[in-house]
């Protein structure tokens, strides 16, 4: 990798080609990549520091187990945003409902921010790669007043940036902002993110599936055709795939934007929406994928085209390489 452009200067150059650019989005950005270096030094600790690994006791609003360092990354991130001033609100995996921020210079904020602040966080305790997932918007309220429902309820073909941070074997922050998607690697030494891919393409097609294939009686038929169909063994089309799954959304999205090749979240009997989440999950990650040459669908539309109606809504995602999509709706596609 050349240690030539950092994330803060691309962000500046990408930035002020934009006619009406402010700098108020670079800013936003910049509190993004400085929280994730925080998280990112907190994550390596686990496992040295033991108060900092397993479950609060608490639940989320969705049911689920919160994790010590899912709070402990929802406040850096919250906490950097309401302190540089940059959005009117953000909404968060981690509550209930949106925060608005109340200081006059917040209010006048042109953006909002949707944000899985630790997305894969059961991996954490087995030392497995995380992630944290964002999606930026500009606000649809006033400026000069507070953020409201109706700010974050918007469908993702609206999204102005988005992005993930996988804390992996090593570090990346991958968005993009506009035409293009990027991504930048953190060199830990310098404490720097560096350009490391720039224009980010999915390959067109691929030979992973990924997928928690514990759930197949659950599954749709037309999905469980699907899966034994990927099985076959049938050399013209490279069959059988090969079955990748980590867990965590961000690092099974990552590896196959680089190799190519599917991920699926489809509903299943006791939960027919699926278990990912529309606003800070799927839709920022359908935003990239389509920006790098891939699809993302719920089976029956664009997931970008799906218009929300809840902050934590969830929905069925399938997503990567295109033509693999296309294969797949040939047989889970409902009308
Ligand atoms: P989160 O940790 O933010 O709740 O997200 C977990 C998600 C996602 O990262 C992952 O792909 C999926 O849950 C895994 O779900 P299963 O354990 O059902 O496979
Ligand atoms: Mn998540
Ligand atoms: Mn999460």
């Amino acid at each position: 990798m050349n240690r030539i452009i950092t994330l803060g200067e691309h962000i500046i150059q990408t930035q002020t080609e934009h006619k009406y650019a402010t700098g108020e989005l670079s800013a936003l950005l910049s509190a993004l990549r400085l929280s994730a270096k925080v998280v990112n030094a907190e994550i390596n600790k686990a496992g040295l520091v033991e108060d900092i690994m397993g479950s609060v006791g608490s639940q989320n609003v969705q049911g689920e187990d919160q994790q010590k360092l899912d709070i402990y990354a929802h406040r850096i991130f919250i906490e950097a945003l309401e302190m540089r001033e940059v959005v009117c609100g953000v909404a968060s995996e981690e509550e209930d409902s949106f925060i608005a921020f109340d200081s006059e210079k917040s209010k006048n904020g042109k953006y909002v921010v949707l944000i899985d602040p630790l997305d894969g966080s059961s991996n954490i305790d087995v030392n497995v790669s995380v992630g944290t997932i964002f999606s930026i918007y500009h606000r649809k309220s006033p400026q000069g007043t507070s953020a409201t429902l109706e700010d974050f309820l918007r469908p993702g073909t609206s999204q102005i940036a988005a992005g993930y941070v996988l804390y992996g074997s090593s570090t990346m922050m991958v968005m993009t902002t506009g035409e293009y998607v990027n991504g930048y690697t953190y060199d830990p030494s310098t404490g720097v993110f560096f350009l490391s891919h720039p224009r980010f393409q999915i390959p067109k097609t691929g030979k992973i599936y990924s997928i928690n294939e514990g759930n197949y009686p659950f599954f749709d038929k037309k999905v469980r055709d699907y899966i034994k169909y990927v099985k076959e063994d049938d050399q013209s089309t490279g069959r059988p795939y090969s079955s990748r799954y980590i867990g965590s959304l961000v690092a099974d999205f990552h590896r196959n934007m680089i190799k190519g090749g599917i991920y699926l979240y489809p509903g299943t009997t006791f939960r027919p929406e699926g278990k990912l989440r529309l606003l800070y999950e799927c839709n920022p990650m359908a935003l990239l994928i389509e920006k790098a040459g891939g699809k993302a669908t719920d089976a029956h539309q664009r997931i970008l085209e799906i218009q929300p109606r809840q902050l934590h809504q969830r929905c069925p995602l399938f997503i990567g390489s295109a033509d693999m999509i296309d294969e797949a709706m040939g047989f889970i596609k409902t009308p």
